[in-house]
């Protein structure tokens, strides 16, 4: 059927969602959020504000392991917020990692959270504590604004600098899309920084005009051979290509994305599909721009489930909506460059560059940073950004890179990293375990049906076990969990993926590719940790016994239990 403006505005005024009125009725983002700051007989803000918050980079959350002690003693539920920074790219000079960790010490749970998008959060931040909270940030220069909501998020950029000499020019791209993106309302700086109104107020928004977009939009940029950032899976995935040295451009990806509901078979998760090169900064710009500007006017702004840009693709047809971006830009898309991706995990420890910087890249597990017995990686990284010779880069895979290190400075960092064990627990844990990643779910995360980063950890100690049994255990096998299927650790992009159905209860993934480039495919449904366990064992044994030469567990998978195509 051919697609036509009017069937897809799918708009209609009468039948738009509630959070579609809560935006357009913000006045700006604005709500009614600071009545619901000062209303000091709750700790949560009022209903709409909760929708208006994300727009700043705050969920409003509770403790839901609390919930029912809180219920028996009358008391309302405990109400937090988790704050997320705008991080583009994931850097930070060692003195915003220092600011960073009193404030987390301060006013939050004191973890800190490394998130699968290159950036931080903060949980548990009591309502009286978000202002001093964005105060000290804002302090720091950094800022969580449209870190959530409907809006583009965090951009991300493959993380490691010494994977090629124009990392720095790509990398900047990532500012340079966020700063683009960023909505026009002043609404930040007056709710939670105390500004003034400026008195001429100049806020038309042309790109977000007063609606914002349908959905949240991501954007990732990769340089191959590297996808650590896993492109494919945002709306925008831009990939450098570099010829002798140089860039030349980009390749567009758009339609990346991977959430699904349970129960609803119209939602799906979708790799992005590759539309055309461009060859400048203001192509890419240009097109990053118009993209956003379809989704906007074109997104379904009545099913919430339907919103994201994936659907309007899907809907309008690839061609159609390539059609609408030439037009819109005022230009046309060459043709797809050749790019290849070799690797998607992270270089644990030191590499250096072509300048002869330095680069160790630490293992954190599911990205949380904090003390731990006989691991005080919160108290080493302090020391090392004390030390003023590293910088702070966050990798899509949640773990940290040390970076930019004078070869004269690389003995101290060296020695701090040893001193309090964190090169032996980079060096010693299982690779599995490496190439894995779990959500936050349970006990903040109010969407969660089962746990993930609590309960992944263990789960791998009884996995490991398995895999040495087959030989297997040095096997860069890619794992990842989430407590629904909202995916937010990315597990359709994994070789196995678990996603919570119920408390203890997983579907099994598997069947995705190693590099990013196939979604996987739901194998079993709603098992209990032993059922995963027994099932894995039945796959490693068939795995070991009739793997061809290299092939990994998921192009094994997919063969043998997906397509049955193994002979
Ligand atoms: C309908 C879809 C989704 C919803 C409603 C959703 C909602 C949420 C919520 C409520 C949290 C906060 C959890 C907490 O801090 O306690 C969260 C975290 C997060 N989500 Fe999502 N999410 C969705 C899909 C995704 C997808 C597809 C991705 C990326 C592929 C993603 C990336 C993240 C990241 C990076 C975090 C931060 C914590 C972490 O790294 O686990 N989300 N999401
Ligand atoms: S995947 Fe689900 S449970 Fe996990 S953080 Fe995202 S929304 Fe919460």
């Amino acid at each position: 059927m051919a697609w036509a403006a009017n069937e897809i505005t799918m708009s209609k005024k009468d039948n738009l969602s509630a959070v579609e009125r809560i935006k357009t009725a913000s006045e700006g983002l604005r709500g009614t959020l600071k009545e619901s700051l000062r209303d000091a007989v709750t700790g949560a803000i009022r209903e709409d504000d909760q929708s208006l918050v994300k727009f700043h980079g705050m969920y409003q959350q509770d403790d839901r392991d609390r919930r029912e002690e809180r219920s028996q003693k009358k008391l309302e539920w405990l109400y937090f917020f988790m704050i997320r920074l705008r991080i583009p790219g994931g850097f930070l000079k060692p003195e915003q990692w220092i600011d960073l960790h009193h404030i987390a010490g301060e006013h939050s749970t004191g973890v800190i959270k490394i998130t699968t998008r290159q950036t931080v959060q903060l949980h548990g931040i009591l309502k009286s504590h978000i202002k001093p909270t964005i105060k000290a940030f804002n302090i720091s220069h950094l800022d969580s604004i449209a870190a959530c909501g409907d809006v583009n998020r965090n951009v991300l950029c493959s993380a490691h600098p010494a994977q090629s000499a124009i990392h720095e020019e790509i990398f900047r791209y990532a500012d340079k899309i966020s700063t683009l993106a960023l909505p026009k309302s002043r609404a930040y700086y007056e709710v939670w920084l105390d500004e003034e109104p400026l008195a001429d107020k100049q806020e038309d928004d042309p790109l977000y005009q007063d609606r914002y977009l349908p959905r949240k939009f991501k954007i990732a940029i990769a340089i191959p051979p590297d996808n650590d950032i896993d492109v494919f899976t945002n709306d925008i995935g831009l990939i450098a290509i570099i010829e002798n040295n140089e860039l030349k451009g980009f390749n567009i990806a758009a339609g990346g994305g991977l959430s699904t509901t349970h129960g609803n078979a119209a939602t799906y998760a979708r790799l992005g599909t590759v539309l055309g090169f461009v060859n400048s900064e203001e192509k890419v710009l240009k097109a990053v721009y118009e993209i956003m500007t379809i989704q906007r006017d074109h997104g379904n702004r009545s099913d919430r489930k339907l919103a994201r840009l994936k659907y309007t693709i899907d809907r309008m047809g690839v061609n159609v909506f390539k059609e609408e971006l030439e037009k819109r830009c005022g230009f046309e898309l060459e043709n797809t460059r050749p790019y290849r991706f070799t690797e998607r995990k992270d270089y644990y420890g030191w590499q250096q560059n072509h300048e002869g910087k330095w680069y160790y890249t630490l293992f954190v597990e599911n990205g949380r940073v904090l003390d731990e017995k006989g691991l005080p990686l919160k108290t080493a990284l302090l020391e090392v950004a004390k030390t003023g010779k590293a910088n702070f880069r966050f990798t899509g895979n949640q773990n940290v890179i040390l970076s930019d290190i004078a070869e004269t400075d690389k003995p101290v960092i060296e020695a701090i990293l040893s001193k309090f064990g964190i090169s032996d627990h980079t060096n010693n844990t299982g690779i599995l375990r490496k190439n894995s990643m779990a959500c936050v779910a349970f006990n903040t995360c109010p969407l969660a049906l089962a746990e993930g980063q609590r309960y992944l950890p263990s789960l791998i100690s009884k996995i490991e076990p398995l895999l040495e049994k087959y030989t297997l255990q040095d096997e860069p096998i890619t794992l990842r969990m989430t407590g629904c299927p909202n995916g937010c650790a990315r597990p359709y992009a994994a070789e196995i993926g678990l996603v919570g159905t119920a408390y203890g209860q997983y579907n099994l993934h598997i069947g995705g590719d190693r590099l990013g480039e196939r979604l996987n495919t739901k194998f079993k449904e709603n098992l209990d940790e032993e059922q995963i366990l027994q099932t894995l064992e039945e796959l490693f044994a068939v795995y070991s016994r009739e793997r061809k030469g290299d092939e990994t567990f998921g192009d094994f998978s997919n063969k043998k239990w997906i397509h049955n195509t193994v002979i």
